[in-house]
């Protein structure tokens, strides 16, 4: 610990040099070291800062998706709800998933475990390197982010499962068993969450198959994030608003609050349901349907006293592959939007600023 980081109640200063690991080890290490402060590496400009209500939170109720609903009758009715749910929100919940409790229990329980291990562990995972099996980190990039943000995490690379898994973390020894596991089977979920966003596109039959096999082969990435509790919420943020930049995300999360959506021009916090999924929709889905469904910027706040615990699942076509406009939802009235984005587009301009609000899909409109 270095003497900057006693229990003081002095803010602390702004050197984030190499010597000065204080901030490169993450937000963990800072409220274990008993921090009362805030350090002004965190705060975030006035305009910024949440607007702390959590006493009466303004609650958004998102629209609810009956994924048991999608086979059957009633798919017809469900598929008008997702497309609802897709233009005007961004976001849904699902319900009826058909994956298991406990699959779902286990994988915040490892990851829980990941995040209570002693820094020396968890630090071996510590890379500059965006496209690396498995990388853990702060903020988004603690060398390079402006503004820190309250979160730390482990992302994981997953498809194709075999190449990674040997990267994962070997502790806990159960972590690449588990979430192995809720890999999989979150990715069938999102495969039959798209077919279903497809078909509610006006995209079925043959020309599907594809596409189908380019999701199948999709990038698929997970992300845990660990909030712990913040001395000075009010100041900071656990992620900045962004968007996320696949086709969809699925985010499972603790009892705790803390994801907020822009809805309407207003901050709405979202309630999280026990065995449910947020849904929402990313920029290469809102450039793959022309506009037509659109991707939230979204933010997370902190709080004094609890810590909290999400991973969110993004999902796209192959990082090689090109993400554009479907022919058929190009026309006189809605020409296309968005210039033909890859993979590799969102990485450059990521690595050369940082991804605020919506501002990547701003950079790819045509008009
Ligand atoms: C993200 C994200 C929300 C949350 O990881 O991109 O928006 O509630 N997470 O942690
Ligand atoms: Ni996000």
């Amino acid at each position: 610990m270095s003497p900057a980081m006693a229990i003081t109640n002095e803010r602390s200063d702004d050197d984030v040099s190499p010597q000065n690991h204080q901030y490169l080890n993450g937000v963990k290490q800072l409220y274990e070291n008993g921090l009362r402060r805030v350090p002004n590496k965190y705060i975030f400009p006035a305009s910024d800062r949440p607007n702390h209500n959590t006493q009466h939170p303004n609650l958004i109720q998102l629209p609810i998706i009956d994924f048991s609903q999608l086979k059957g009758p009633n798919r017809p009715r469900l598929l008008h709800s997702l497309s609802h749910a897709c233009e005007h929100y961004g976001f849904f919940q699902v319900v009826n998933h058909g994956i298991g409790e406990d699959v779902m229990r286990k994988m915040m329980d490892v990851c829980r475990r990941f995040f209570d291990l002693p820094f020396e562990e968890r630090g071996k995972y510590i890379t500059t390197d965006m496209e690396a099996p498995v990388r853990y980190g702060t903020s988004f990039s603690a060398t390079k982010d402006r503004v820190l943000c309250w979160r730390d995490f482990l992302k994981l690379m997953c498809h194709p499962l075999p190449d990674f898994l040997p990267h994962w973390p070997s502790s806990p020894a159960d972590l690449r068993k588990l979430a192995a596991t809720y890999a999989q089977e979150t990715k069938y979920l999102f495969l039959t969450l798209m077919e279903g966003i497809l078909e509610s596109l006006g995209i079925v039959g043959e020309e599907t198959e594809e596409l189908k096999q380019l999701m199948e082969d999709g990038s698929h990435m997970m992300m845990a994030n660990y909030y712990p509790p913040c001395p000075e919420p009010e100041l900071t943020l656990g992620i900045p608003p962004h968007s996320d930049y696949g086709f969809l995300t699925l985010l499972l999360q603790d009892q705790v609050e803390g994801l907020q959506i822009q809805h309407q021009a207003q901050w709405l916090t979202v309630q999280p349901l026990p065995n449910t999924f947020v849904v929402n929709v990313g920029d290469h889905l809102e450039i793959f349907s022309n506009g037509k469904y659109k991707s939230v910027v979204h933010r997370v706040l902190v709080n004094g006293v609890k810590h909290r615990i999400s991973v969110a699942s993004l999902h796209s076509l192959p990082f090689s592959s090109t993400v554009r406009a479907w022919p058929k939802l190009i026309s006189e009235t809605n020409p296309k939007k968005y210039k033909d984005t890859g993979f590799g587009d969102f990485l450059d301009y990521v690595s050369t600023r940082e991804h605020k609000r919506k501002d990547f899909l701003d950079s790819r409109k045509l008009y």
